[in-house]
């Protein structure tokens, strides 16, 4: 990792506070981190720790309640709905534990849809959804609905459409989550081989300890912190 450049995330004195009704529930209490670009990042801790909390953020699907979140230079706490959106369009792909795959629609349908989104035309959106789906090794379902495909395929229909608008970041909250060894595998296979080629940021929350002691970097959140950053 190159130390002159500048880092894709910077996260300081990050807090989010959840309010329902008179109840304040603090769940980030200040993180600092910084991200570069290509690195790979697995973040762990115990369960209700605050790692989708800080994932939702990190995706710009969220705002902190306090410190600032800076993503590429901009300060994403001041920005409005739209210009949110707009970023995380542009520059951000999810992989989802449950897939979060449109039901009602194809698999080449629910890999356009981002794209369809940014205004990608019709034929180029398609064309790039099924190279993306021929990518994850799914060309011979293209025209199957989600529910008709196993779990491991299901999540790299997501990682297809997590890739559609060509993100610098990939967030992925525990991709491996729900699926058995030989998929897990497939799909850290894939994250390993697009960040070689594209050189795309990866932060993955995981609750695998493998793939916590086999990432590049692993960061333990615990109680809204960040207590261990080991690389
Ligand atoms: N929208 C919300 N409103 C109020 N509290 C919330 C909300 N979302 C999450 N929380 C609380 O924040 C805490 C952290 O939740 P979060 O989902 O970030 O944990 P997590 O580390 O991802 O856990 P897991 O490993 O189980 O997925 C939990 O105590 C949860 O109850
Ligand atoms: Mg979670």
């Amino acid at each position: 990792m190159a130390t002159d450049q500048e880092p894709l995330i910077k996260l300081d004195e990050l807090t989010k506070v959840y309010r329902t009704g008179d109840l304040e529930v603090p769940v980030l209490r200040g993180i600092d981190l910084e991200i570069y670009p290509g690195e790979s990042l697995a973040i762990m801790g115990r369960s209700g720790a605050g790692k989708s909390t800080l994932m939702n953020i990190l995706g710009c699907l969220d705002r902190p309640t306090g410190g600032h979140y800076i993503l590429d230079g901009c300060d994403i706490g001041q920005l409005d709905d739209d210009a949110l959106s707009t970023i995380r369009g542009r520059t951000i792909g999810f992989v989802f534990q449950s897939f979060h795959l449109l039901r009602n629609l194809t698999v080449t349908e629910n890999v356009e849809l981002p794209m369809e989104y940014q205004g990608v035309a019709p034929a180029e959106r398609r064309q790039r959804a099924q190279e993306l789906l021929r990518r994850v090794g799914l060309g011979h379902r293209l025209e199957h609905l989600p529910q008709k495909l196993s779990g491991g395929e299901r999540q790299r229909v997501a990682v297809a459409r997590a890739l559609s608008n060509q993100p610098r970041l990939i967030l992925a909250d525990e991709p491996t989550g729900n699926l058995d060894s030989a998929a897990r595998n497939r799909i850290l296979e894939l994250f390993d081989e697009l960040q070689q080629e594209t050189g795309v940021t990866l932060i993955m929350v995981t609750h695998d300890p493998a793939i916590g002691k086999d990432a590049p970097r692993c960061v333990i959140v615990a109680d809204g912190k960040v207590v261990e950053d080991r690389r």
